[in-house]
């Protein structure tokens, strides 16, 4: 039997990596590639390919054979895109961010919902072999309650056309928060402030804070104009840290078995207390082994395993609307200074 008919829209820089991804998915027959740009589809496809291509979008939602699609072109149009995929019966994976508002987030998520159709969101990181252990080893207590995020995703980036740097790279640091932080620690606060200094029209670089119903904080660092390139995300908790850096390919991950307690005030001397309150603990370091896997091959396994199963995907449109809640409440701030803007996340993760 073969698999779910897909067709890929937008052949620009993201659509190849899903065409290569999904031609080797067993779940998934890829059956077009979509782009206003027919030639930019022939180009991706080659000569020799049984996969049509098309500049049509009606001609792909008009085929029966098509039973999903997988969007990725410029975010101003995927509301537009994925209302009419799911309004003509098709299952949905769209890139990251799922639309400009979370207003239109939450009405594509409601369409899905009510027409029993999986609506994924591509939040590629998520689906790393890092980035699962990290929600392993923080959802399974591993380093204790998590104390602080602090996450840097810097580089000479293209600078977009259409959206600022915050909504370009911010929704991966959001999105893999929303991933490994325990269902009972959520965002309840955004600051956020952003700059432009080569006069590009948008912020080129942010600093992000996001406070957590903890009392704990998570801070990221976007940055287009960066000449050195660093990923990396260092997750404090009370028992141990783990420090991810994408760019080391031999130890991504490091858990440190160091850190600060704070002695109870309690089962102390008067005298003893005021230098014996914080204790430093240095303990061993630990590598995991990870395997090596490309992140948008599990995006596309995901995404037709939900459509077989009948379930809601691991980022489904919810997670997507979360993103999007904190981007809105992150460029407001960003509008007004920085100042602390309280956010009520959208229930489950
Ligand atoms: N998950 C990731 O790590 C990741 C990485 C890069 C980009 N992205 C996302 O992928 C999306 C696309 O980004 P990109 O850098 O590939 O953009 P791009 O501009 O390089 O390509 C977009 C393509 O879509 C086509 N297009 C636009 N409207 C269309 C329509 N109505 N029908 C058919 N084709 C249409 C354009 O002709 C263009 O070829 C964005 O949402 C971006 O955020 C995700």
């Amino acid at each position: 039997m073969s698999g779910i008919g897909l067709a890929v829209i937008g052949a620009g820089y993201w659509g190849p990596n899903l065409v290569r991804n999904a031609a080797s998915t067993p779940s998934l027959d890829l059956r077009w590639l979509c782009d206003l740009d027919e030639q930019r589809a022939r180009v991706v496809l080659g000569r020799y390919t049984t996969v049509k291509s098309t500049a049509s979008y009606e001609r792909v939602l008009a085929d029966p054979a098509v039973a999903a699609v997988a969007i990725a072109t410029p975010a101003a149009t995927h509301f537009d895109l994925v209302r009419a995929a799911l309004e003509a019966g098709k299952h949905v994976l769209v890139e990251k961010p799922i639309t400009s508002s979370v207003s239109d987030a939450a009405k594509l998520a409601g369409l899905a919902e009510c027409s029993g159709l999986v609506l994924m969101c591509d939040h590629t990181y998520c689906y790393t072999p890092a980035v699962r252990r990290i929600r392993d080893l923080i959802r399974g207590g591993e380093i204790g309650e998590v104390q602080f995020v602090d996450s840097v995703r810097i580089n000479l980036g293209l600078v977009q056309p259409d959206v600022d740097v915050l909504w370009d790279l911010a929704p991966h640091d959001l999105s893999i928060l929303d991933f490994v932080l325990p269902e009972d620690v959520v965002p309840v606060a955004v600051a956020a402030q952003a700059g432009d200094p080569i006069g590009a029209g948008r912020a080129c670089l942010a600093y992000l804070s996001v406070w957590l119903s903890t009392g704990a904080l998570a801070h990221v660092h976007v940055n287009w104009l960066s000449p050195t390139k660093i990923r990396t995300t260092v997750f404090g908790g009370s028992r141990r840290t783990i420090v991810w850096n994408d760019m080391n390919l031999g130890a991504r991950l490091m858990v440190h078995d160091r850190g600060v307690d704070r002695v109870p005030a309690g089962s102390l001397a008067p005298e003893e207390r005021r230098q014996a309150l914080i204790s430093y603990r240095v303990g061993d370091t630990h590598v995991p082994a990870l395997p090596e896997q490309e992140a948008l091959s599990s995006v596309l396994s995901e995404f037709g395993a939900a459509i077989e199963e009948h379930r809601p995907p691991l980022t489904d449109a919810r997670a997507g609307v979360r993103v999007l809640q904190l981007l809105e409440a992150a460029s407001r701030s960003a509008d007004n200074g920085g100042t602390r803007i309280p956010v009520r996340m959208e229930a489950g993760s």
